[in-house]
């Protein structure tokens, strides 16, 4: 549809303009590297004058996190526990959603440590469905929390009552738990700030992209996200000839007025179809151009 072309533009756009960007690419896909002809790694790392680019791998950060994790609980139990609890990690680590729980967690940071560094931050995501999964993550995960904390809580009281004892130390479990609480809720903040952040939502004339970049729109709005403009991408040009032309171009017509109609609440910017597919940066310039040019939000001739 044109997601991650539009993302890259942008970022191109921003960095001619003297903005200091990052544009982090989130699909599995990582066309990124290949729009700009260079590898993403990924750390971050300058890919072009004014942008830097980093390439967050799910599988990676999965590993990373997971290594994270055990390095921690080797600092909390004995070693005649720490088998065992290493065990449970390996099983864990194999199970659905860790990679998506990875993923964000790395996201996170990016989020939390790079505001300072950074005019701008791009996220490049992938296809609807994935990136709004990853986008409820924050609130499943600090539900999941609060009932880890909650049986870690019962469990010191238990042994207390048993052993009799207080102990006026702060416990290191509940601790990391509250820790990863508040750094999951400052994420949420950030992401549900509207002046902070702002989606961008993008799609072609037809009729499956209009039904779910809709759905995708009133999701983010429920979750009261910010959705600062819709891309209507790959707009045939004009003057063509052609019993084929003339079909399409009818087609298109109308569903460019459905566009108008039902995403009337939202700014709208129109792309043309370019006579080549777009990567290398001299591509990315012109489209970065019309992205950024005046658009008179007229696709019809
Ligand atoms: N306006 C356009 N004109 C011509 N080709 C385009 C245009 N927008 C996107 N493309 C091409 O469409 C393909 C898919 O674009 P991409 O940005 O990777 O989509 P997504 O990230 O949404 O999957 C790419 O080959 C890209 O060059
Ligand atoms: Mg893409």
């Amino acid at each position: 549809m044109g997601k991650t072309t539009c993302a890259s533009a942008l970022a191109l756009a921003a960095a001619r303009k003297g903005k200091r960007v990052l544009l982090v690419s989130t699909d599995p896909a990582h066309s990124t590297s290949d729009i700009f002809e260079r590898l993403f790694s990924r750390e971050e790392e300058e890919i072009y004058p004014g942008i830097v680019g980093v390439e967050v791998d799910g599988d990676f950060e999965a590993r990373r996190y997971i290594e994270t994790v055990k390095n921690q609980i080797a600092k909390l139990f004995s070693s005649s526990v720490l088998k065992e609890a290493e065990r449970q990690i390996e099983l864990v680590s194999t199970m659905p959603g860790v990679e998506e729980v990875a993923l964000f967690d790395r996201m996170g940071d990016l989020i939390v440590t790079c505001v300072d560094s950074y005019d701008l931050i791009i996220f490049d995501t992938a296809p609807t469905g994935h990136t709004m999964r990853l986008l409820r993550m924050p609130e499943l995960m600090i539900s999941w929390i609060a009932a880890l904390s909650k049986r870690r809580k019962n469990l010191i009281t238990l042994n207390r009552n048993i052993e009799r004892e207080e102990s006026g130390e702060a416990d290191p479990i509940l601790t990391t738990l509250e820790r990863r609480k508040e750094k999951l809720e400052l994420v949420r903040a950030r992401l549900m700030q509207h002046n902070f952040t702002g989606f961008v939502l993008v799609l072609v004339p037809e009729r499956l992209p209009i039904e779910e970049t809709l759905r995708a729109a009133g999701s983010l709005r429920d979750s009261n996200m910010n959705i600062c403009g819709i891309i209507v991408n790959r707009i045939l040009p004009e003057n063509l000839n052609g019993a084929f032309y003339q079909a399409r171009r009818k087609q298109e017509q109308t569903y460019c007025e459905e566009i108008r109609r039902r995403f009337a609440e939202y700014p709208a910017i129109w792309i043309r179809q370019f006579e080549t597919d777009i990567y290398g940066i001299k591509n990315l310039e012109r489209l970065s151009e019309v992205l950024t040019g005046p658009n008179d939000g007229a696709p019809f001739g």
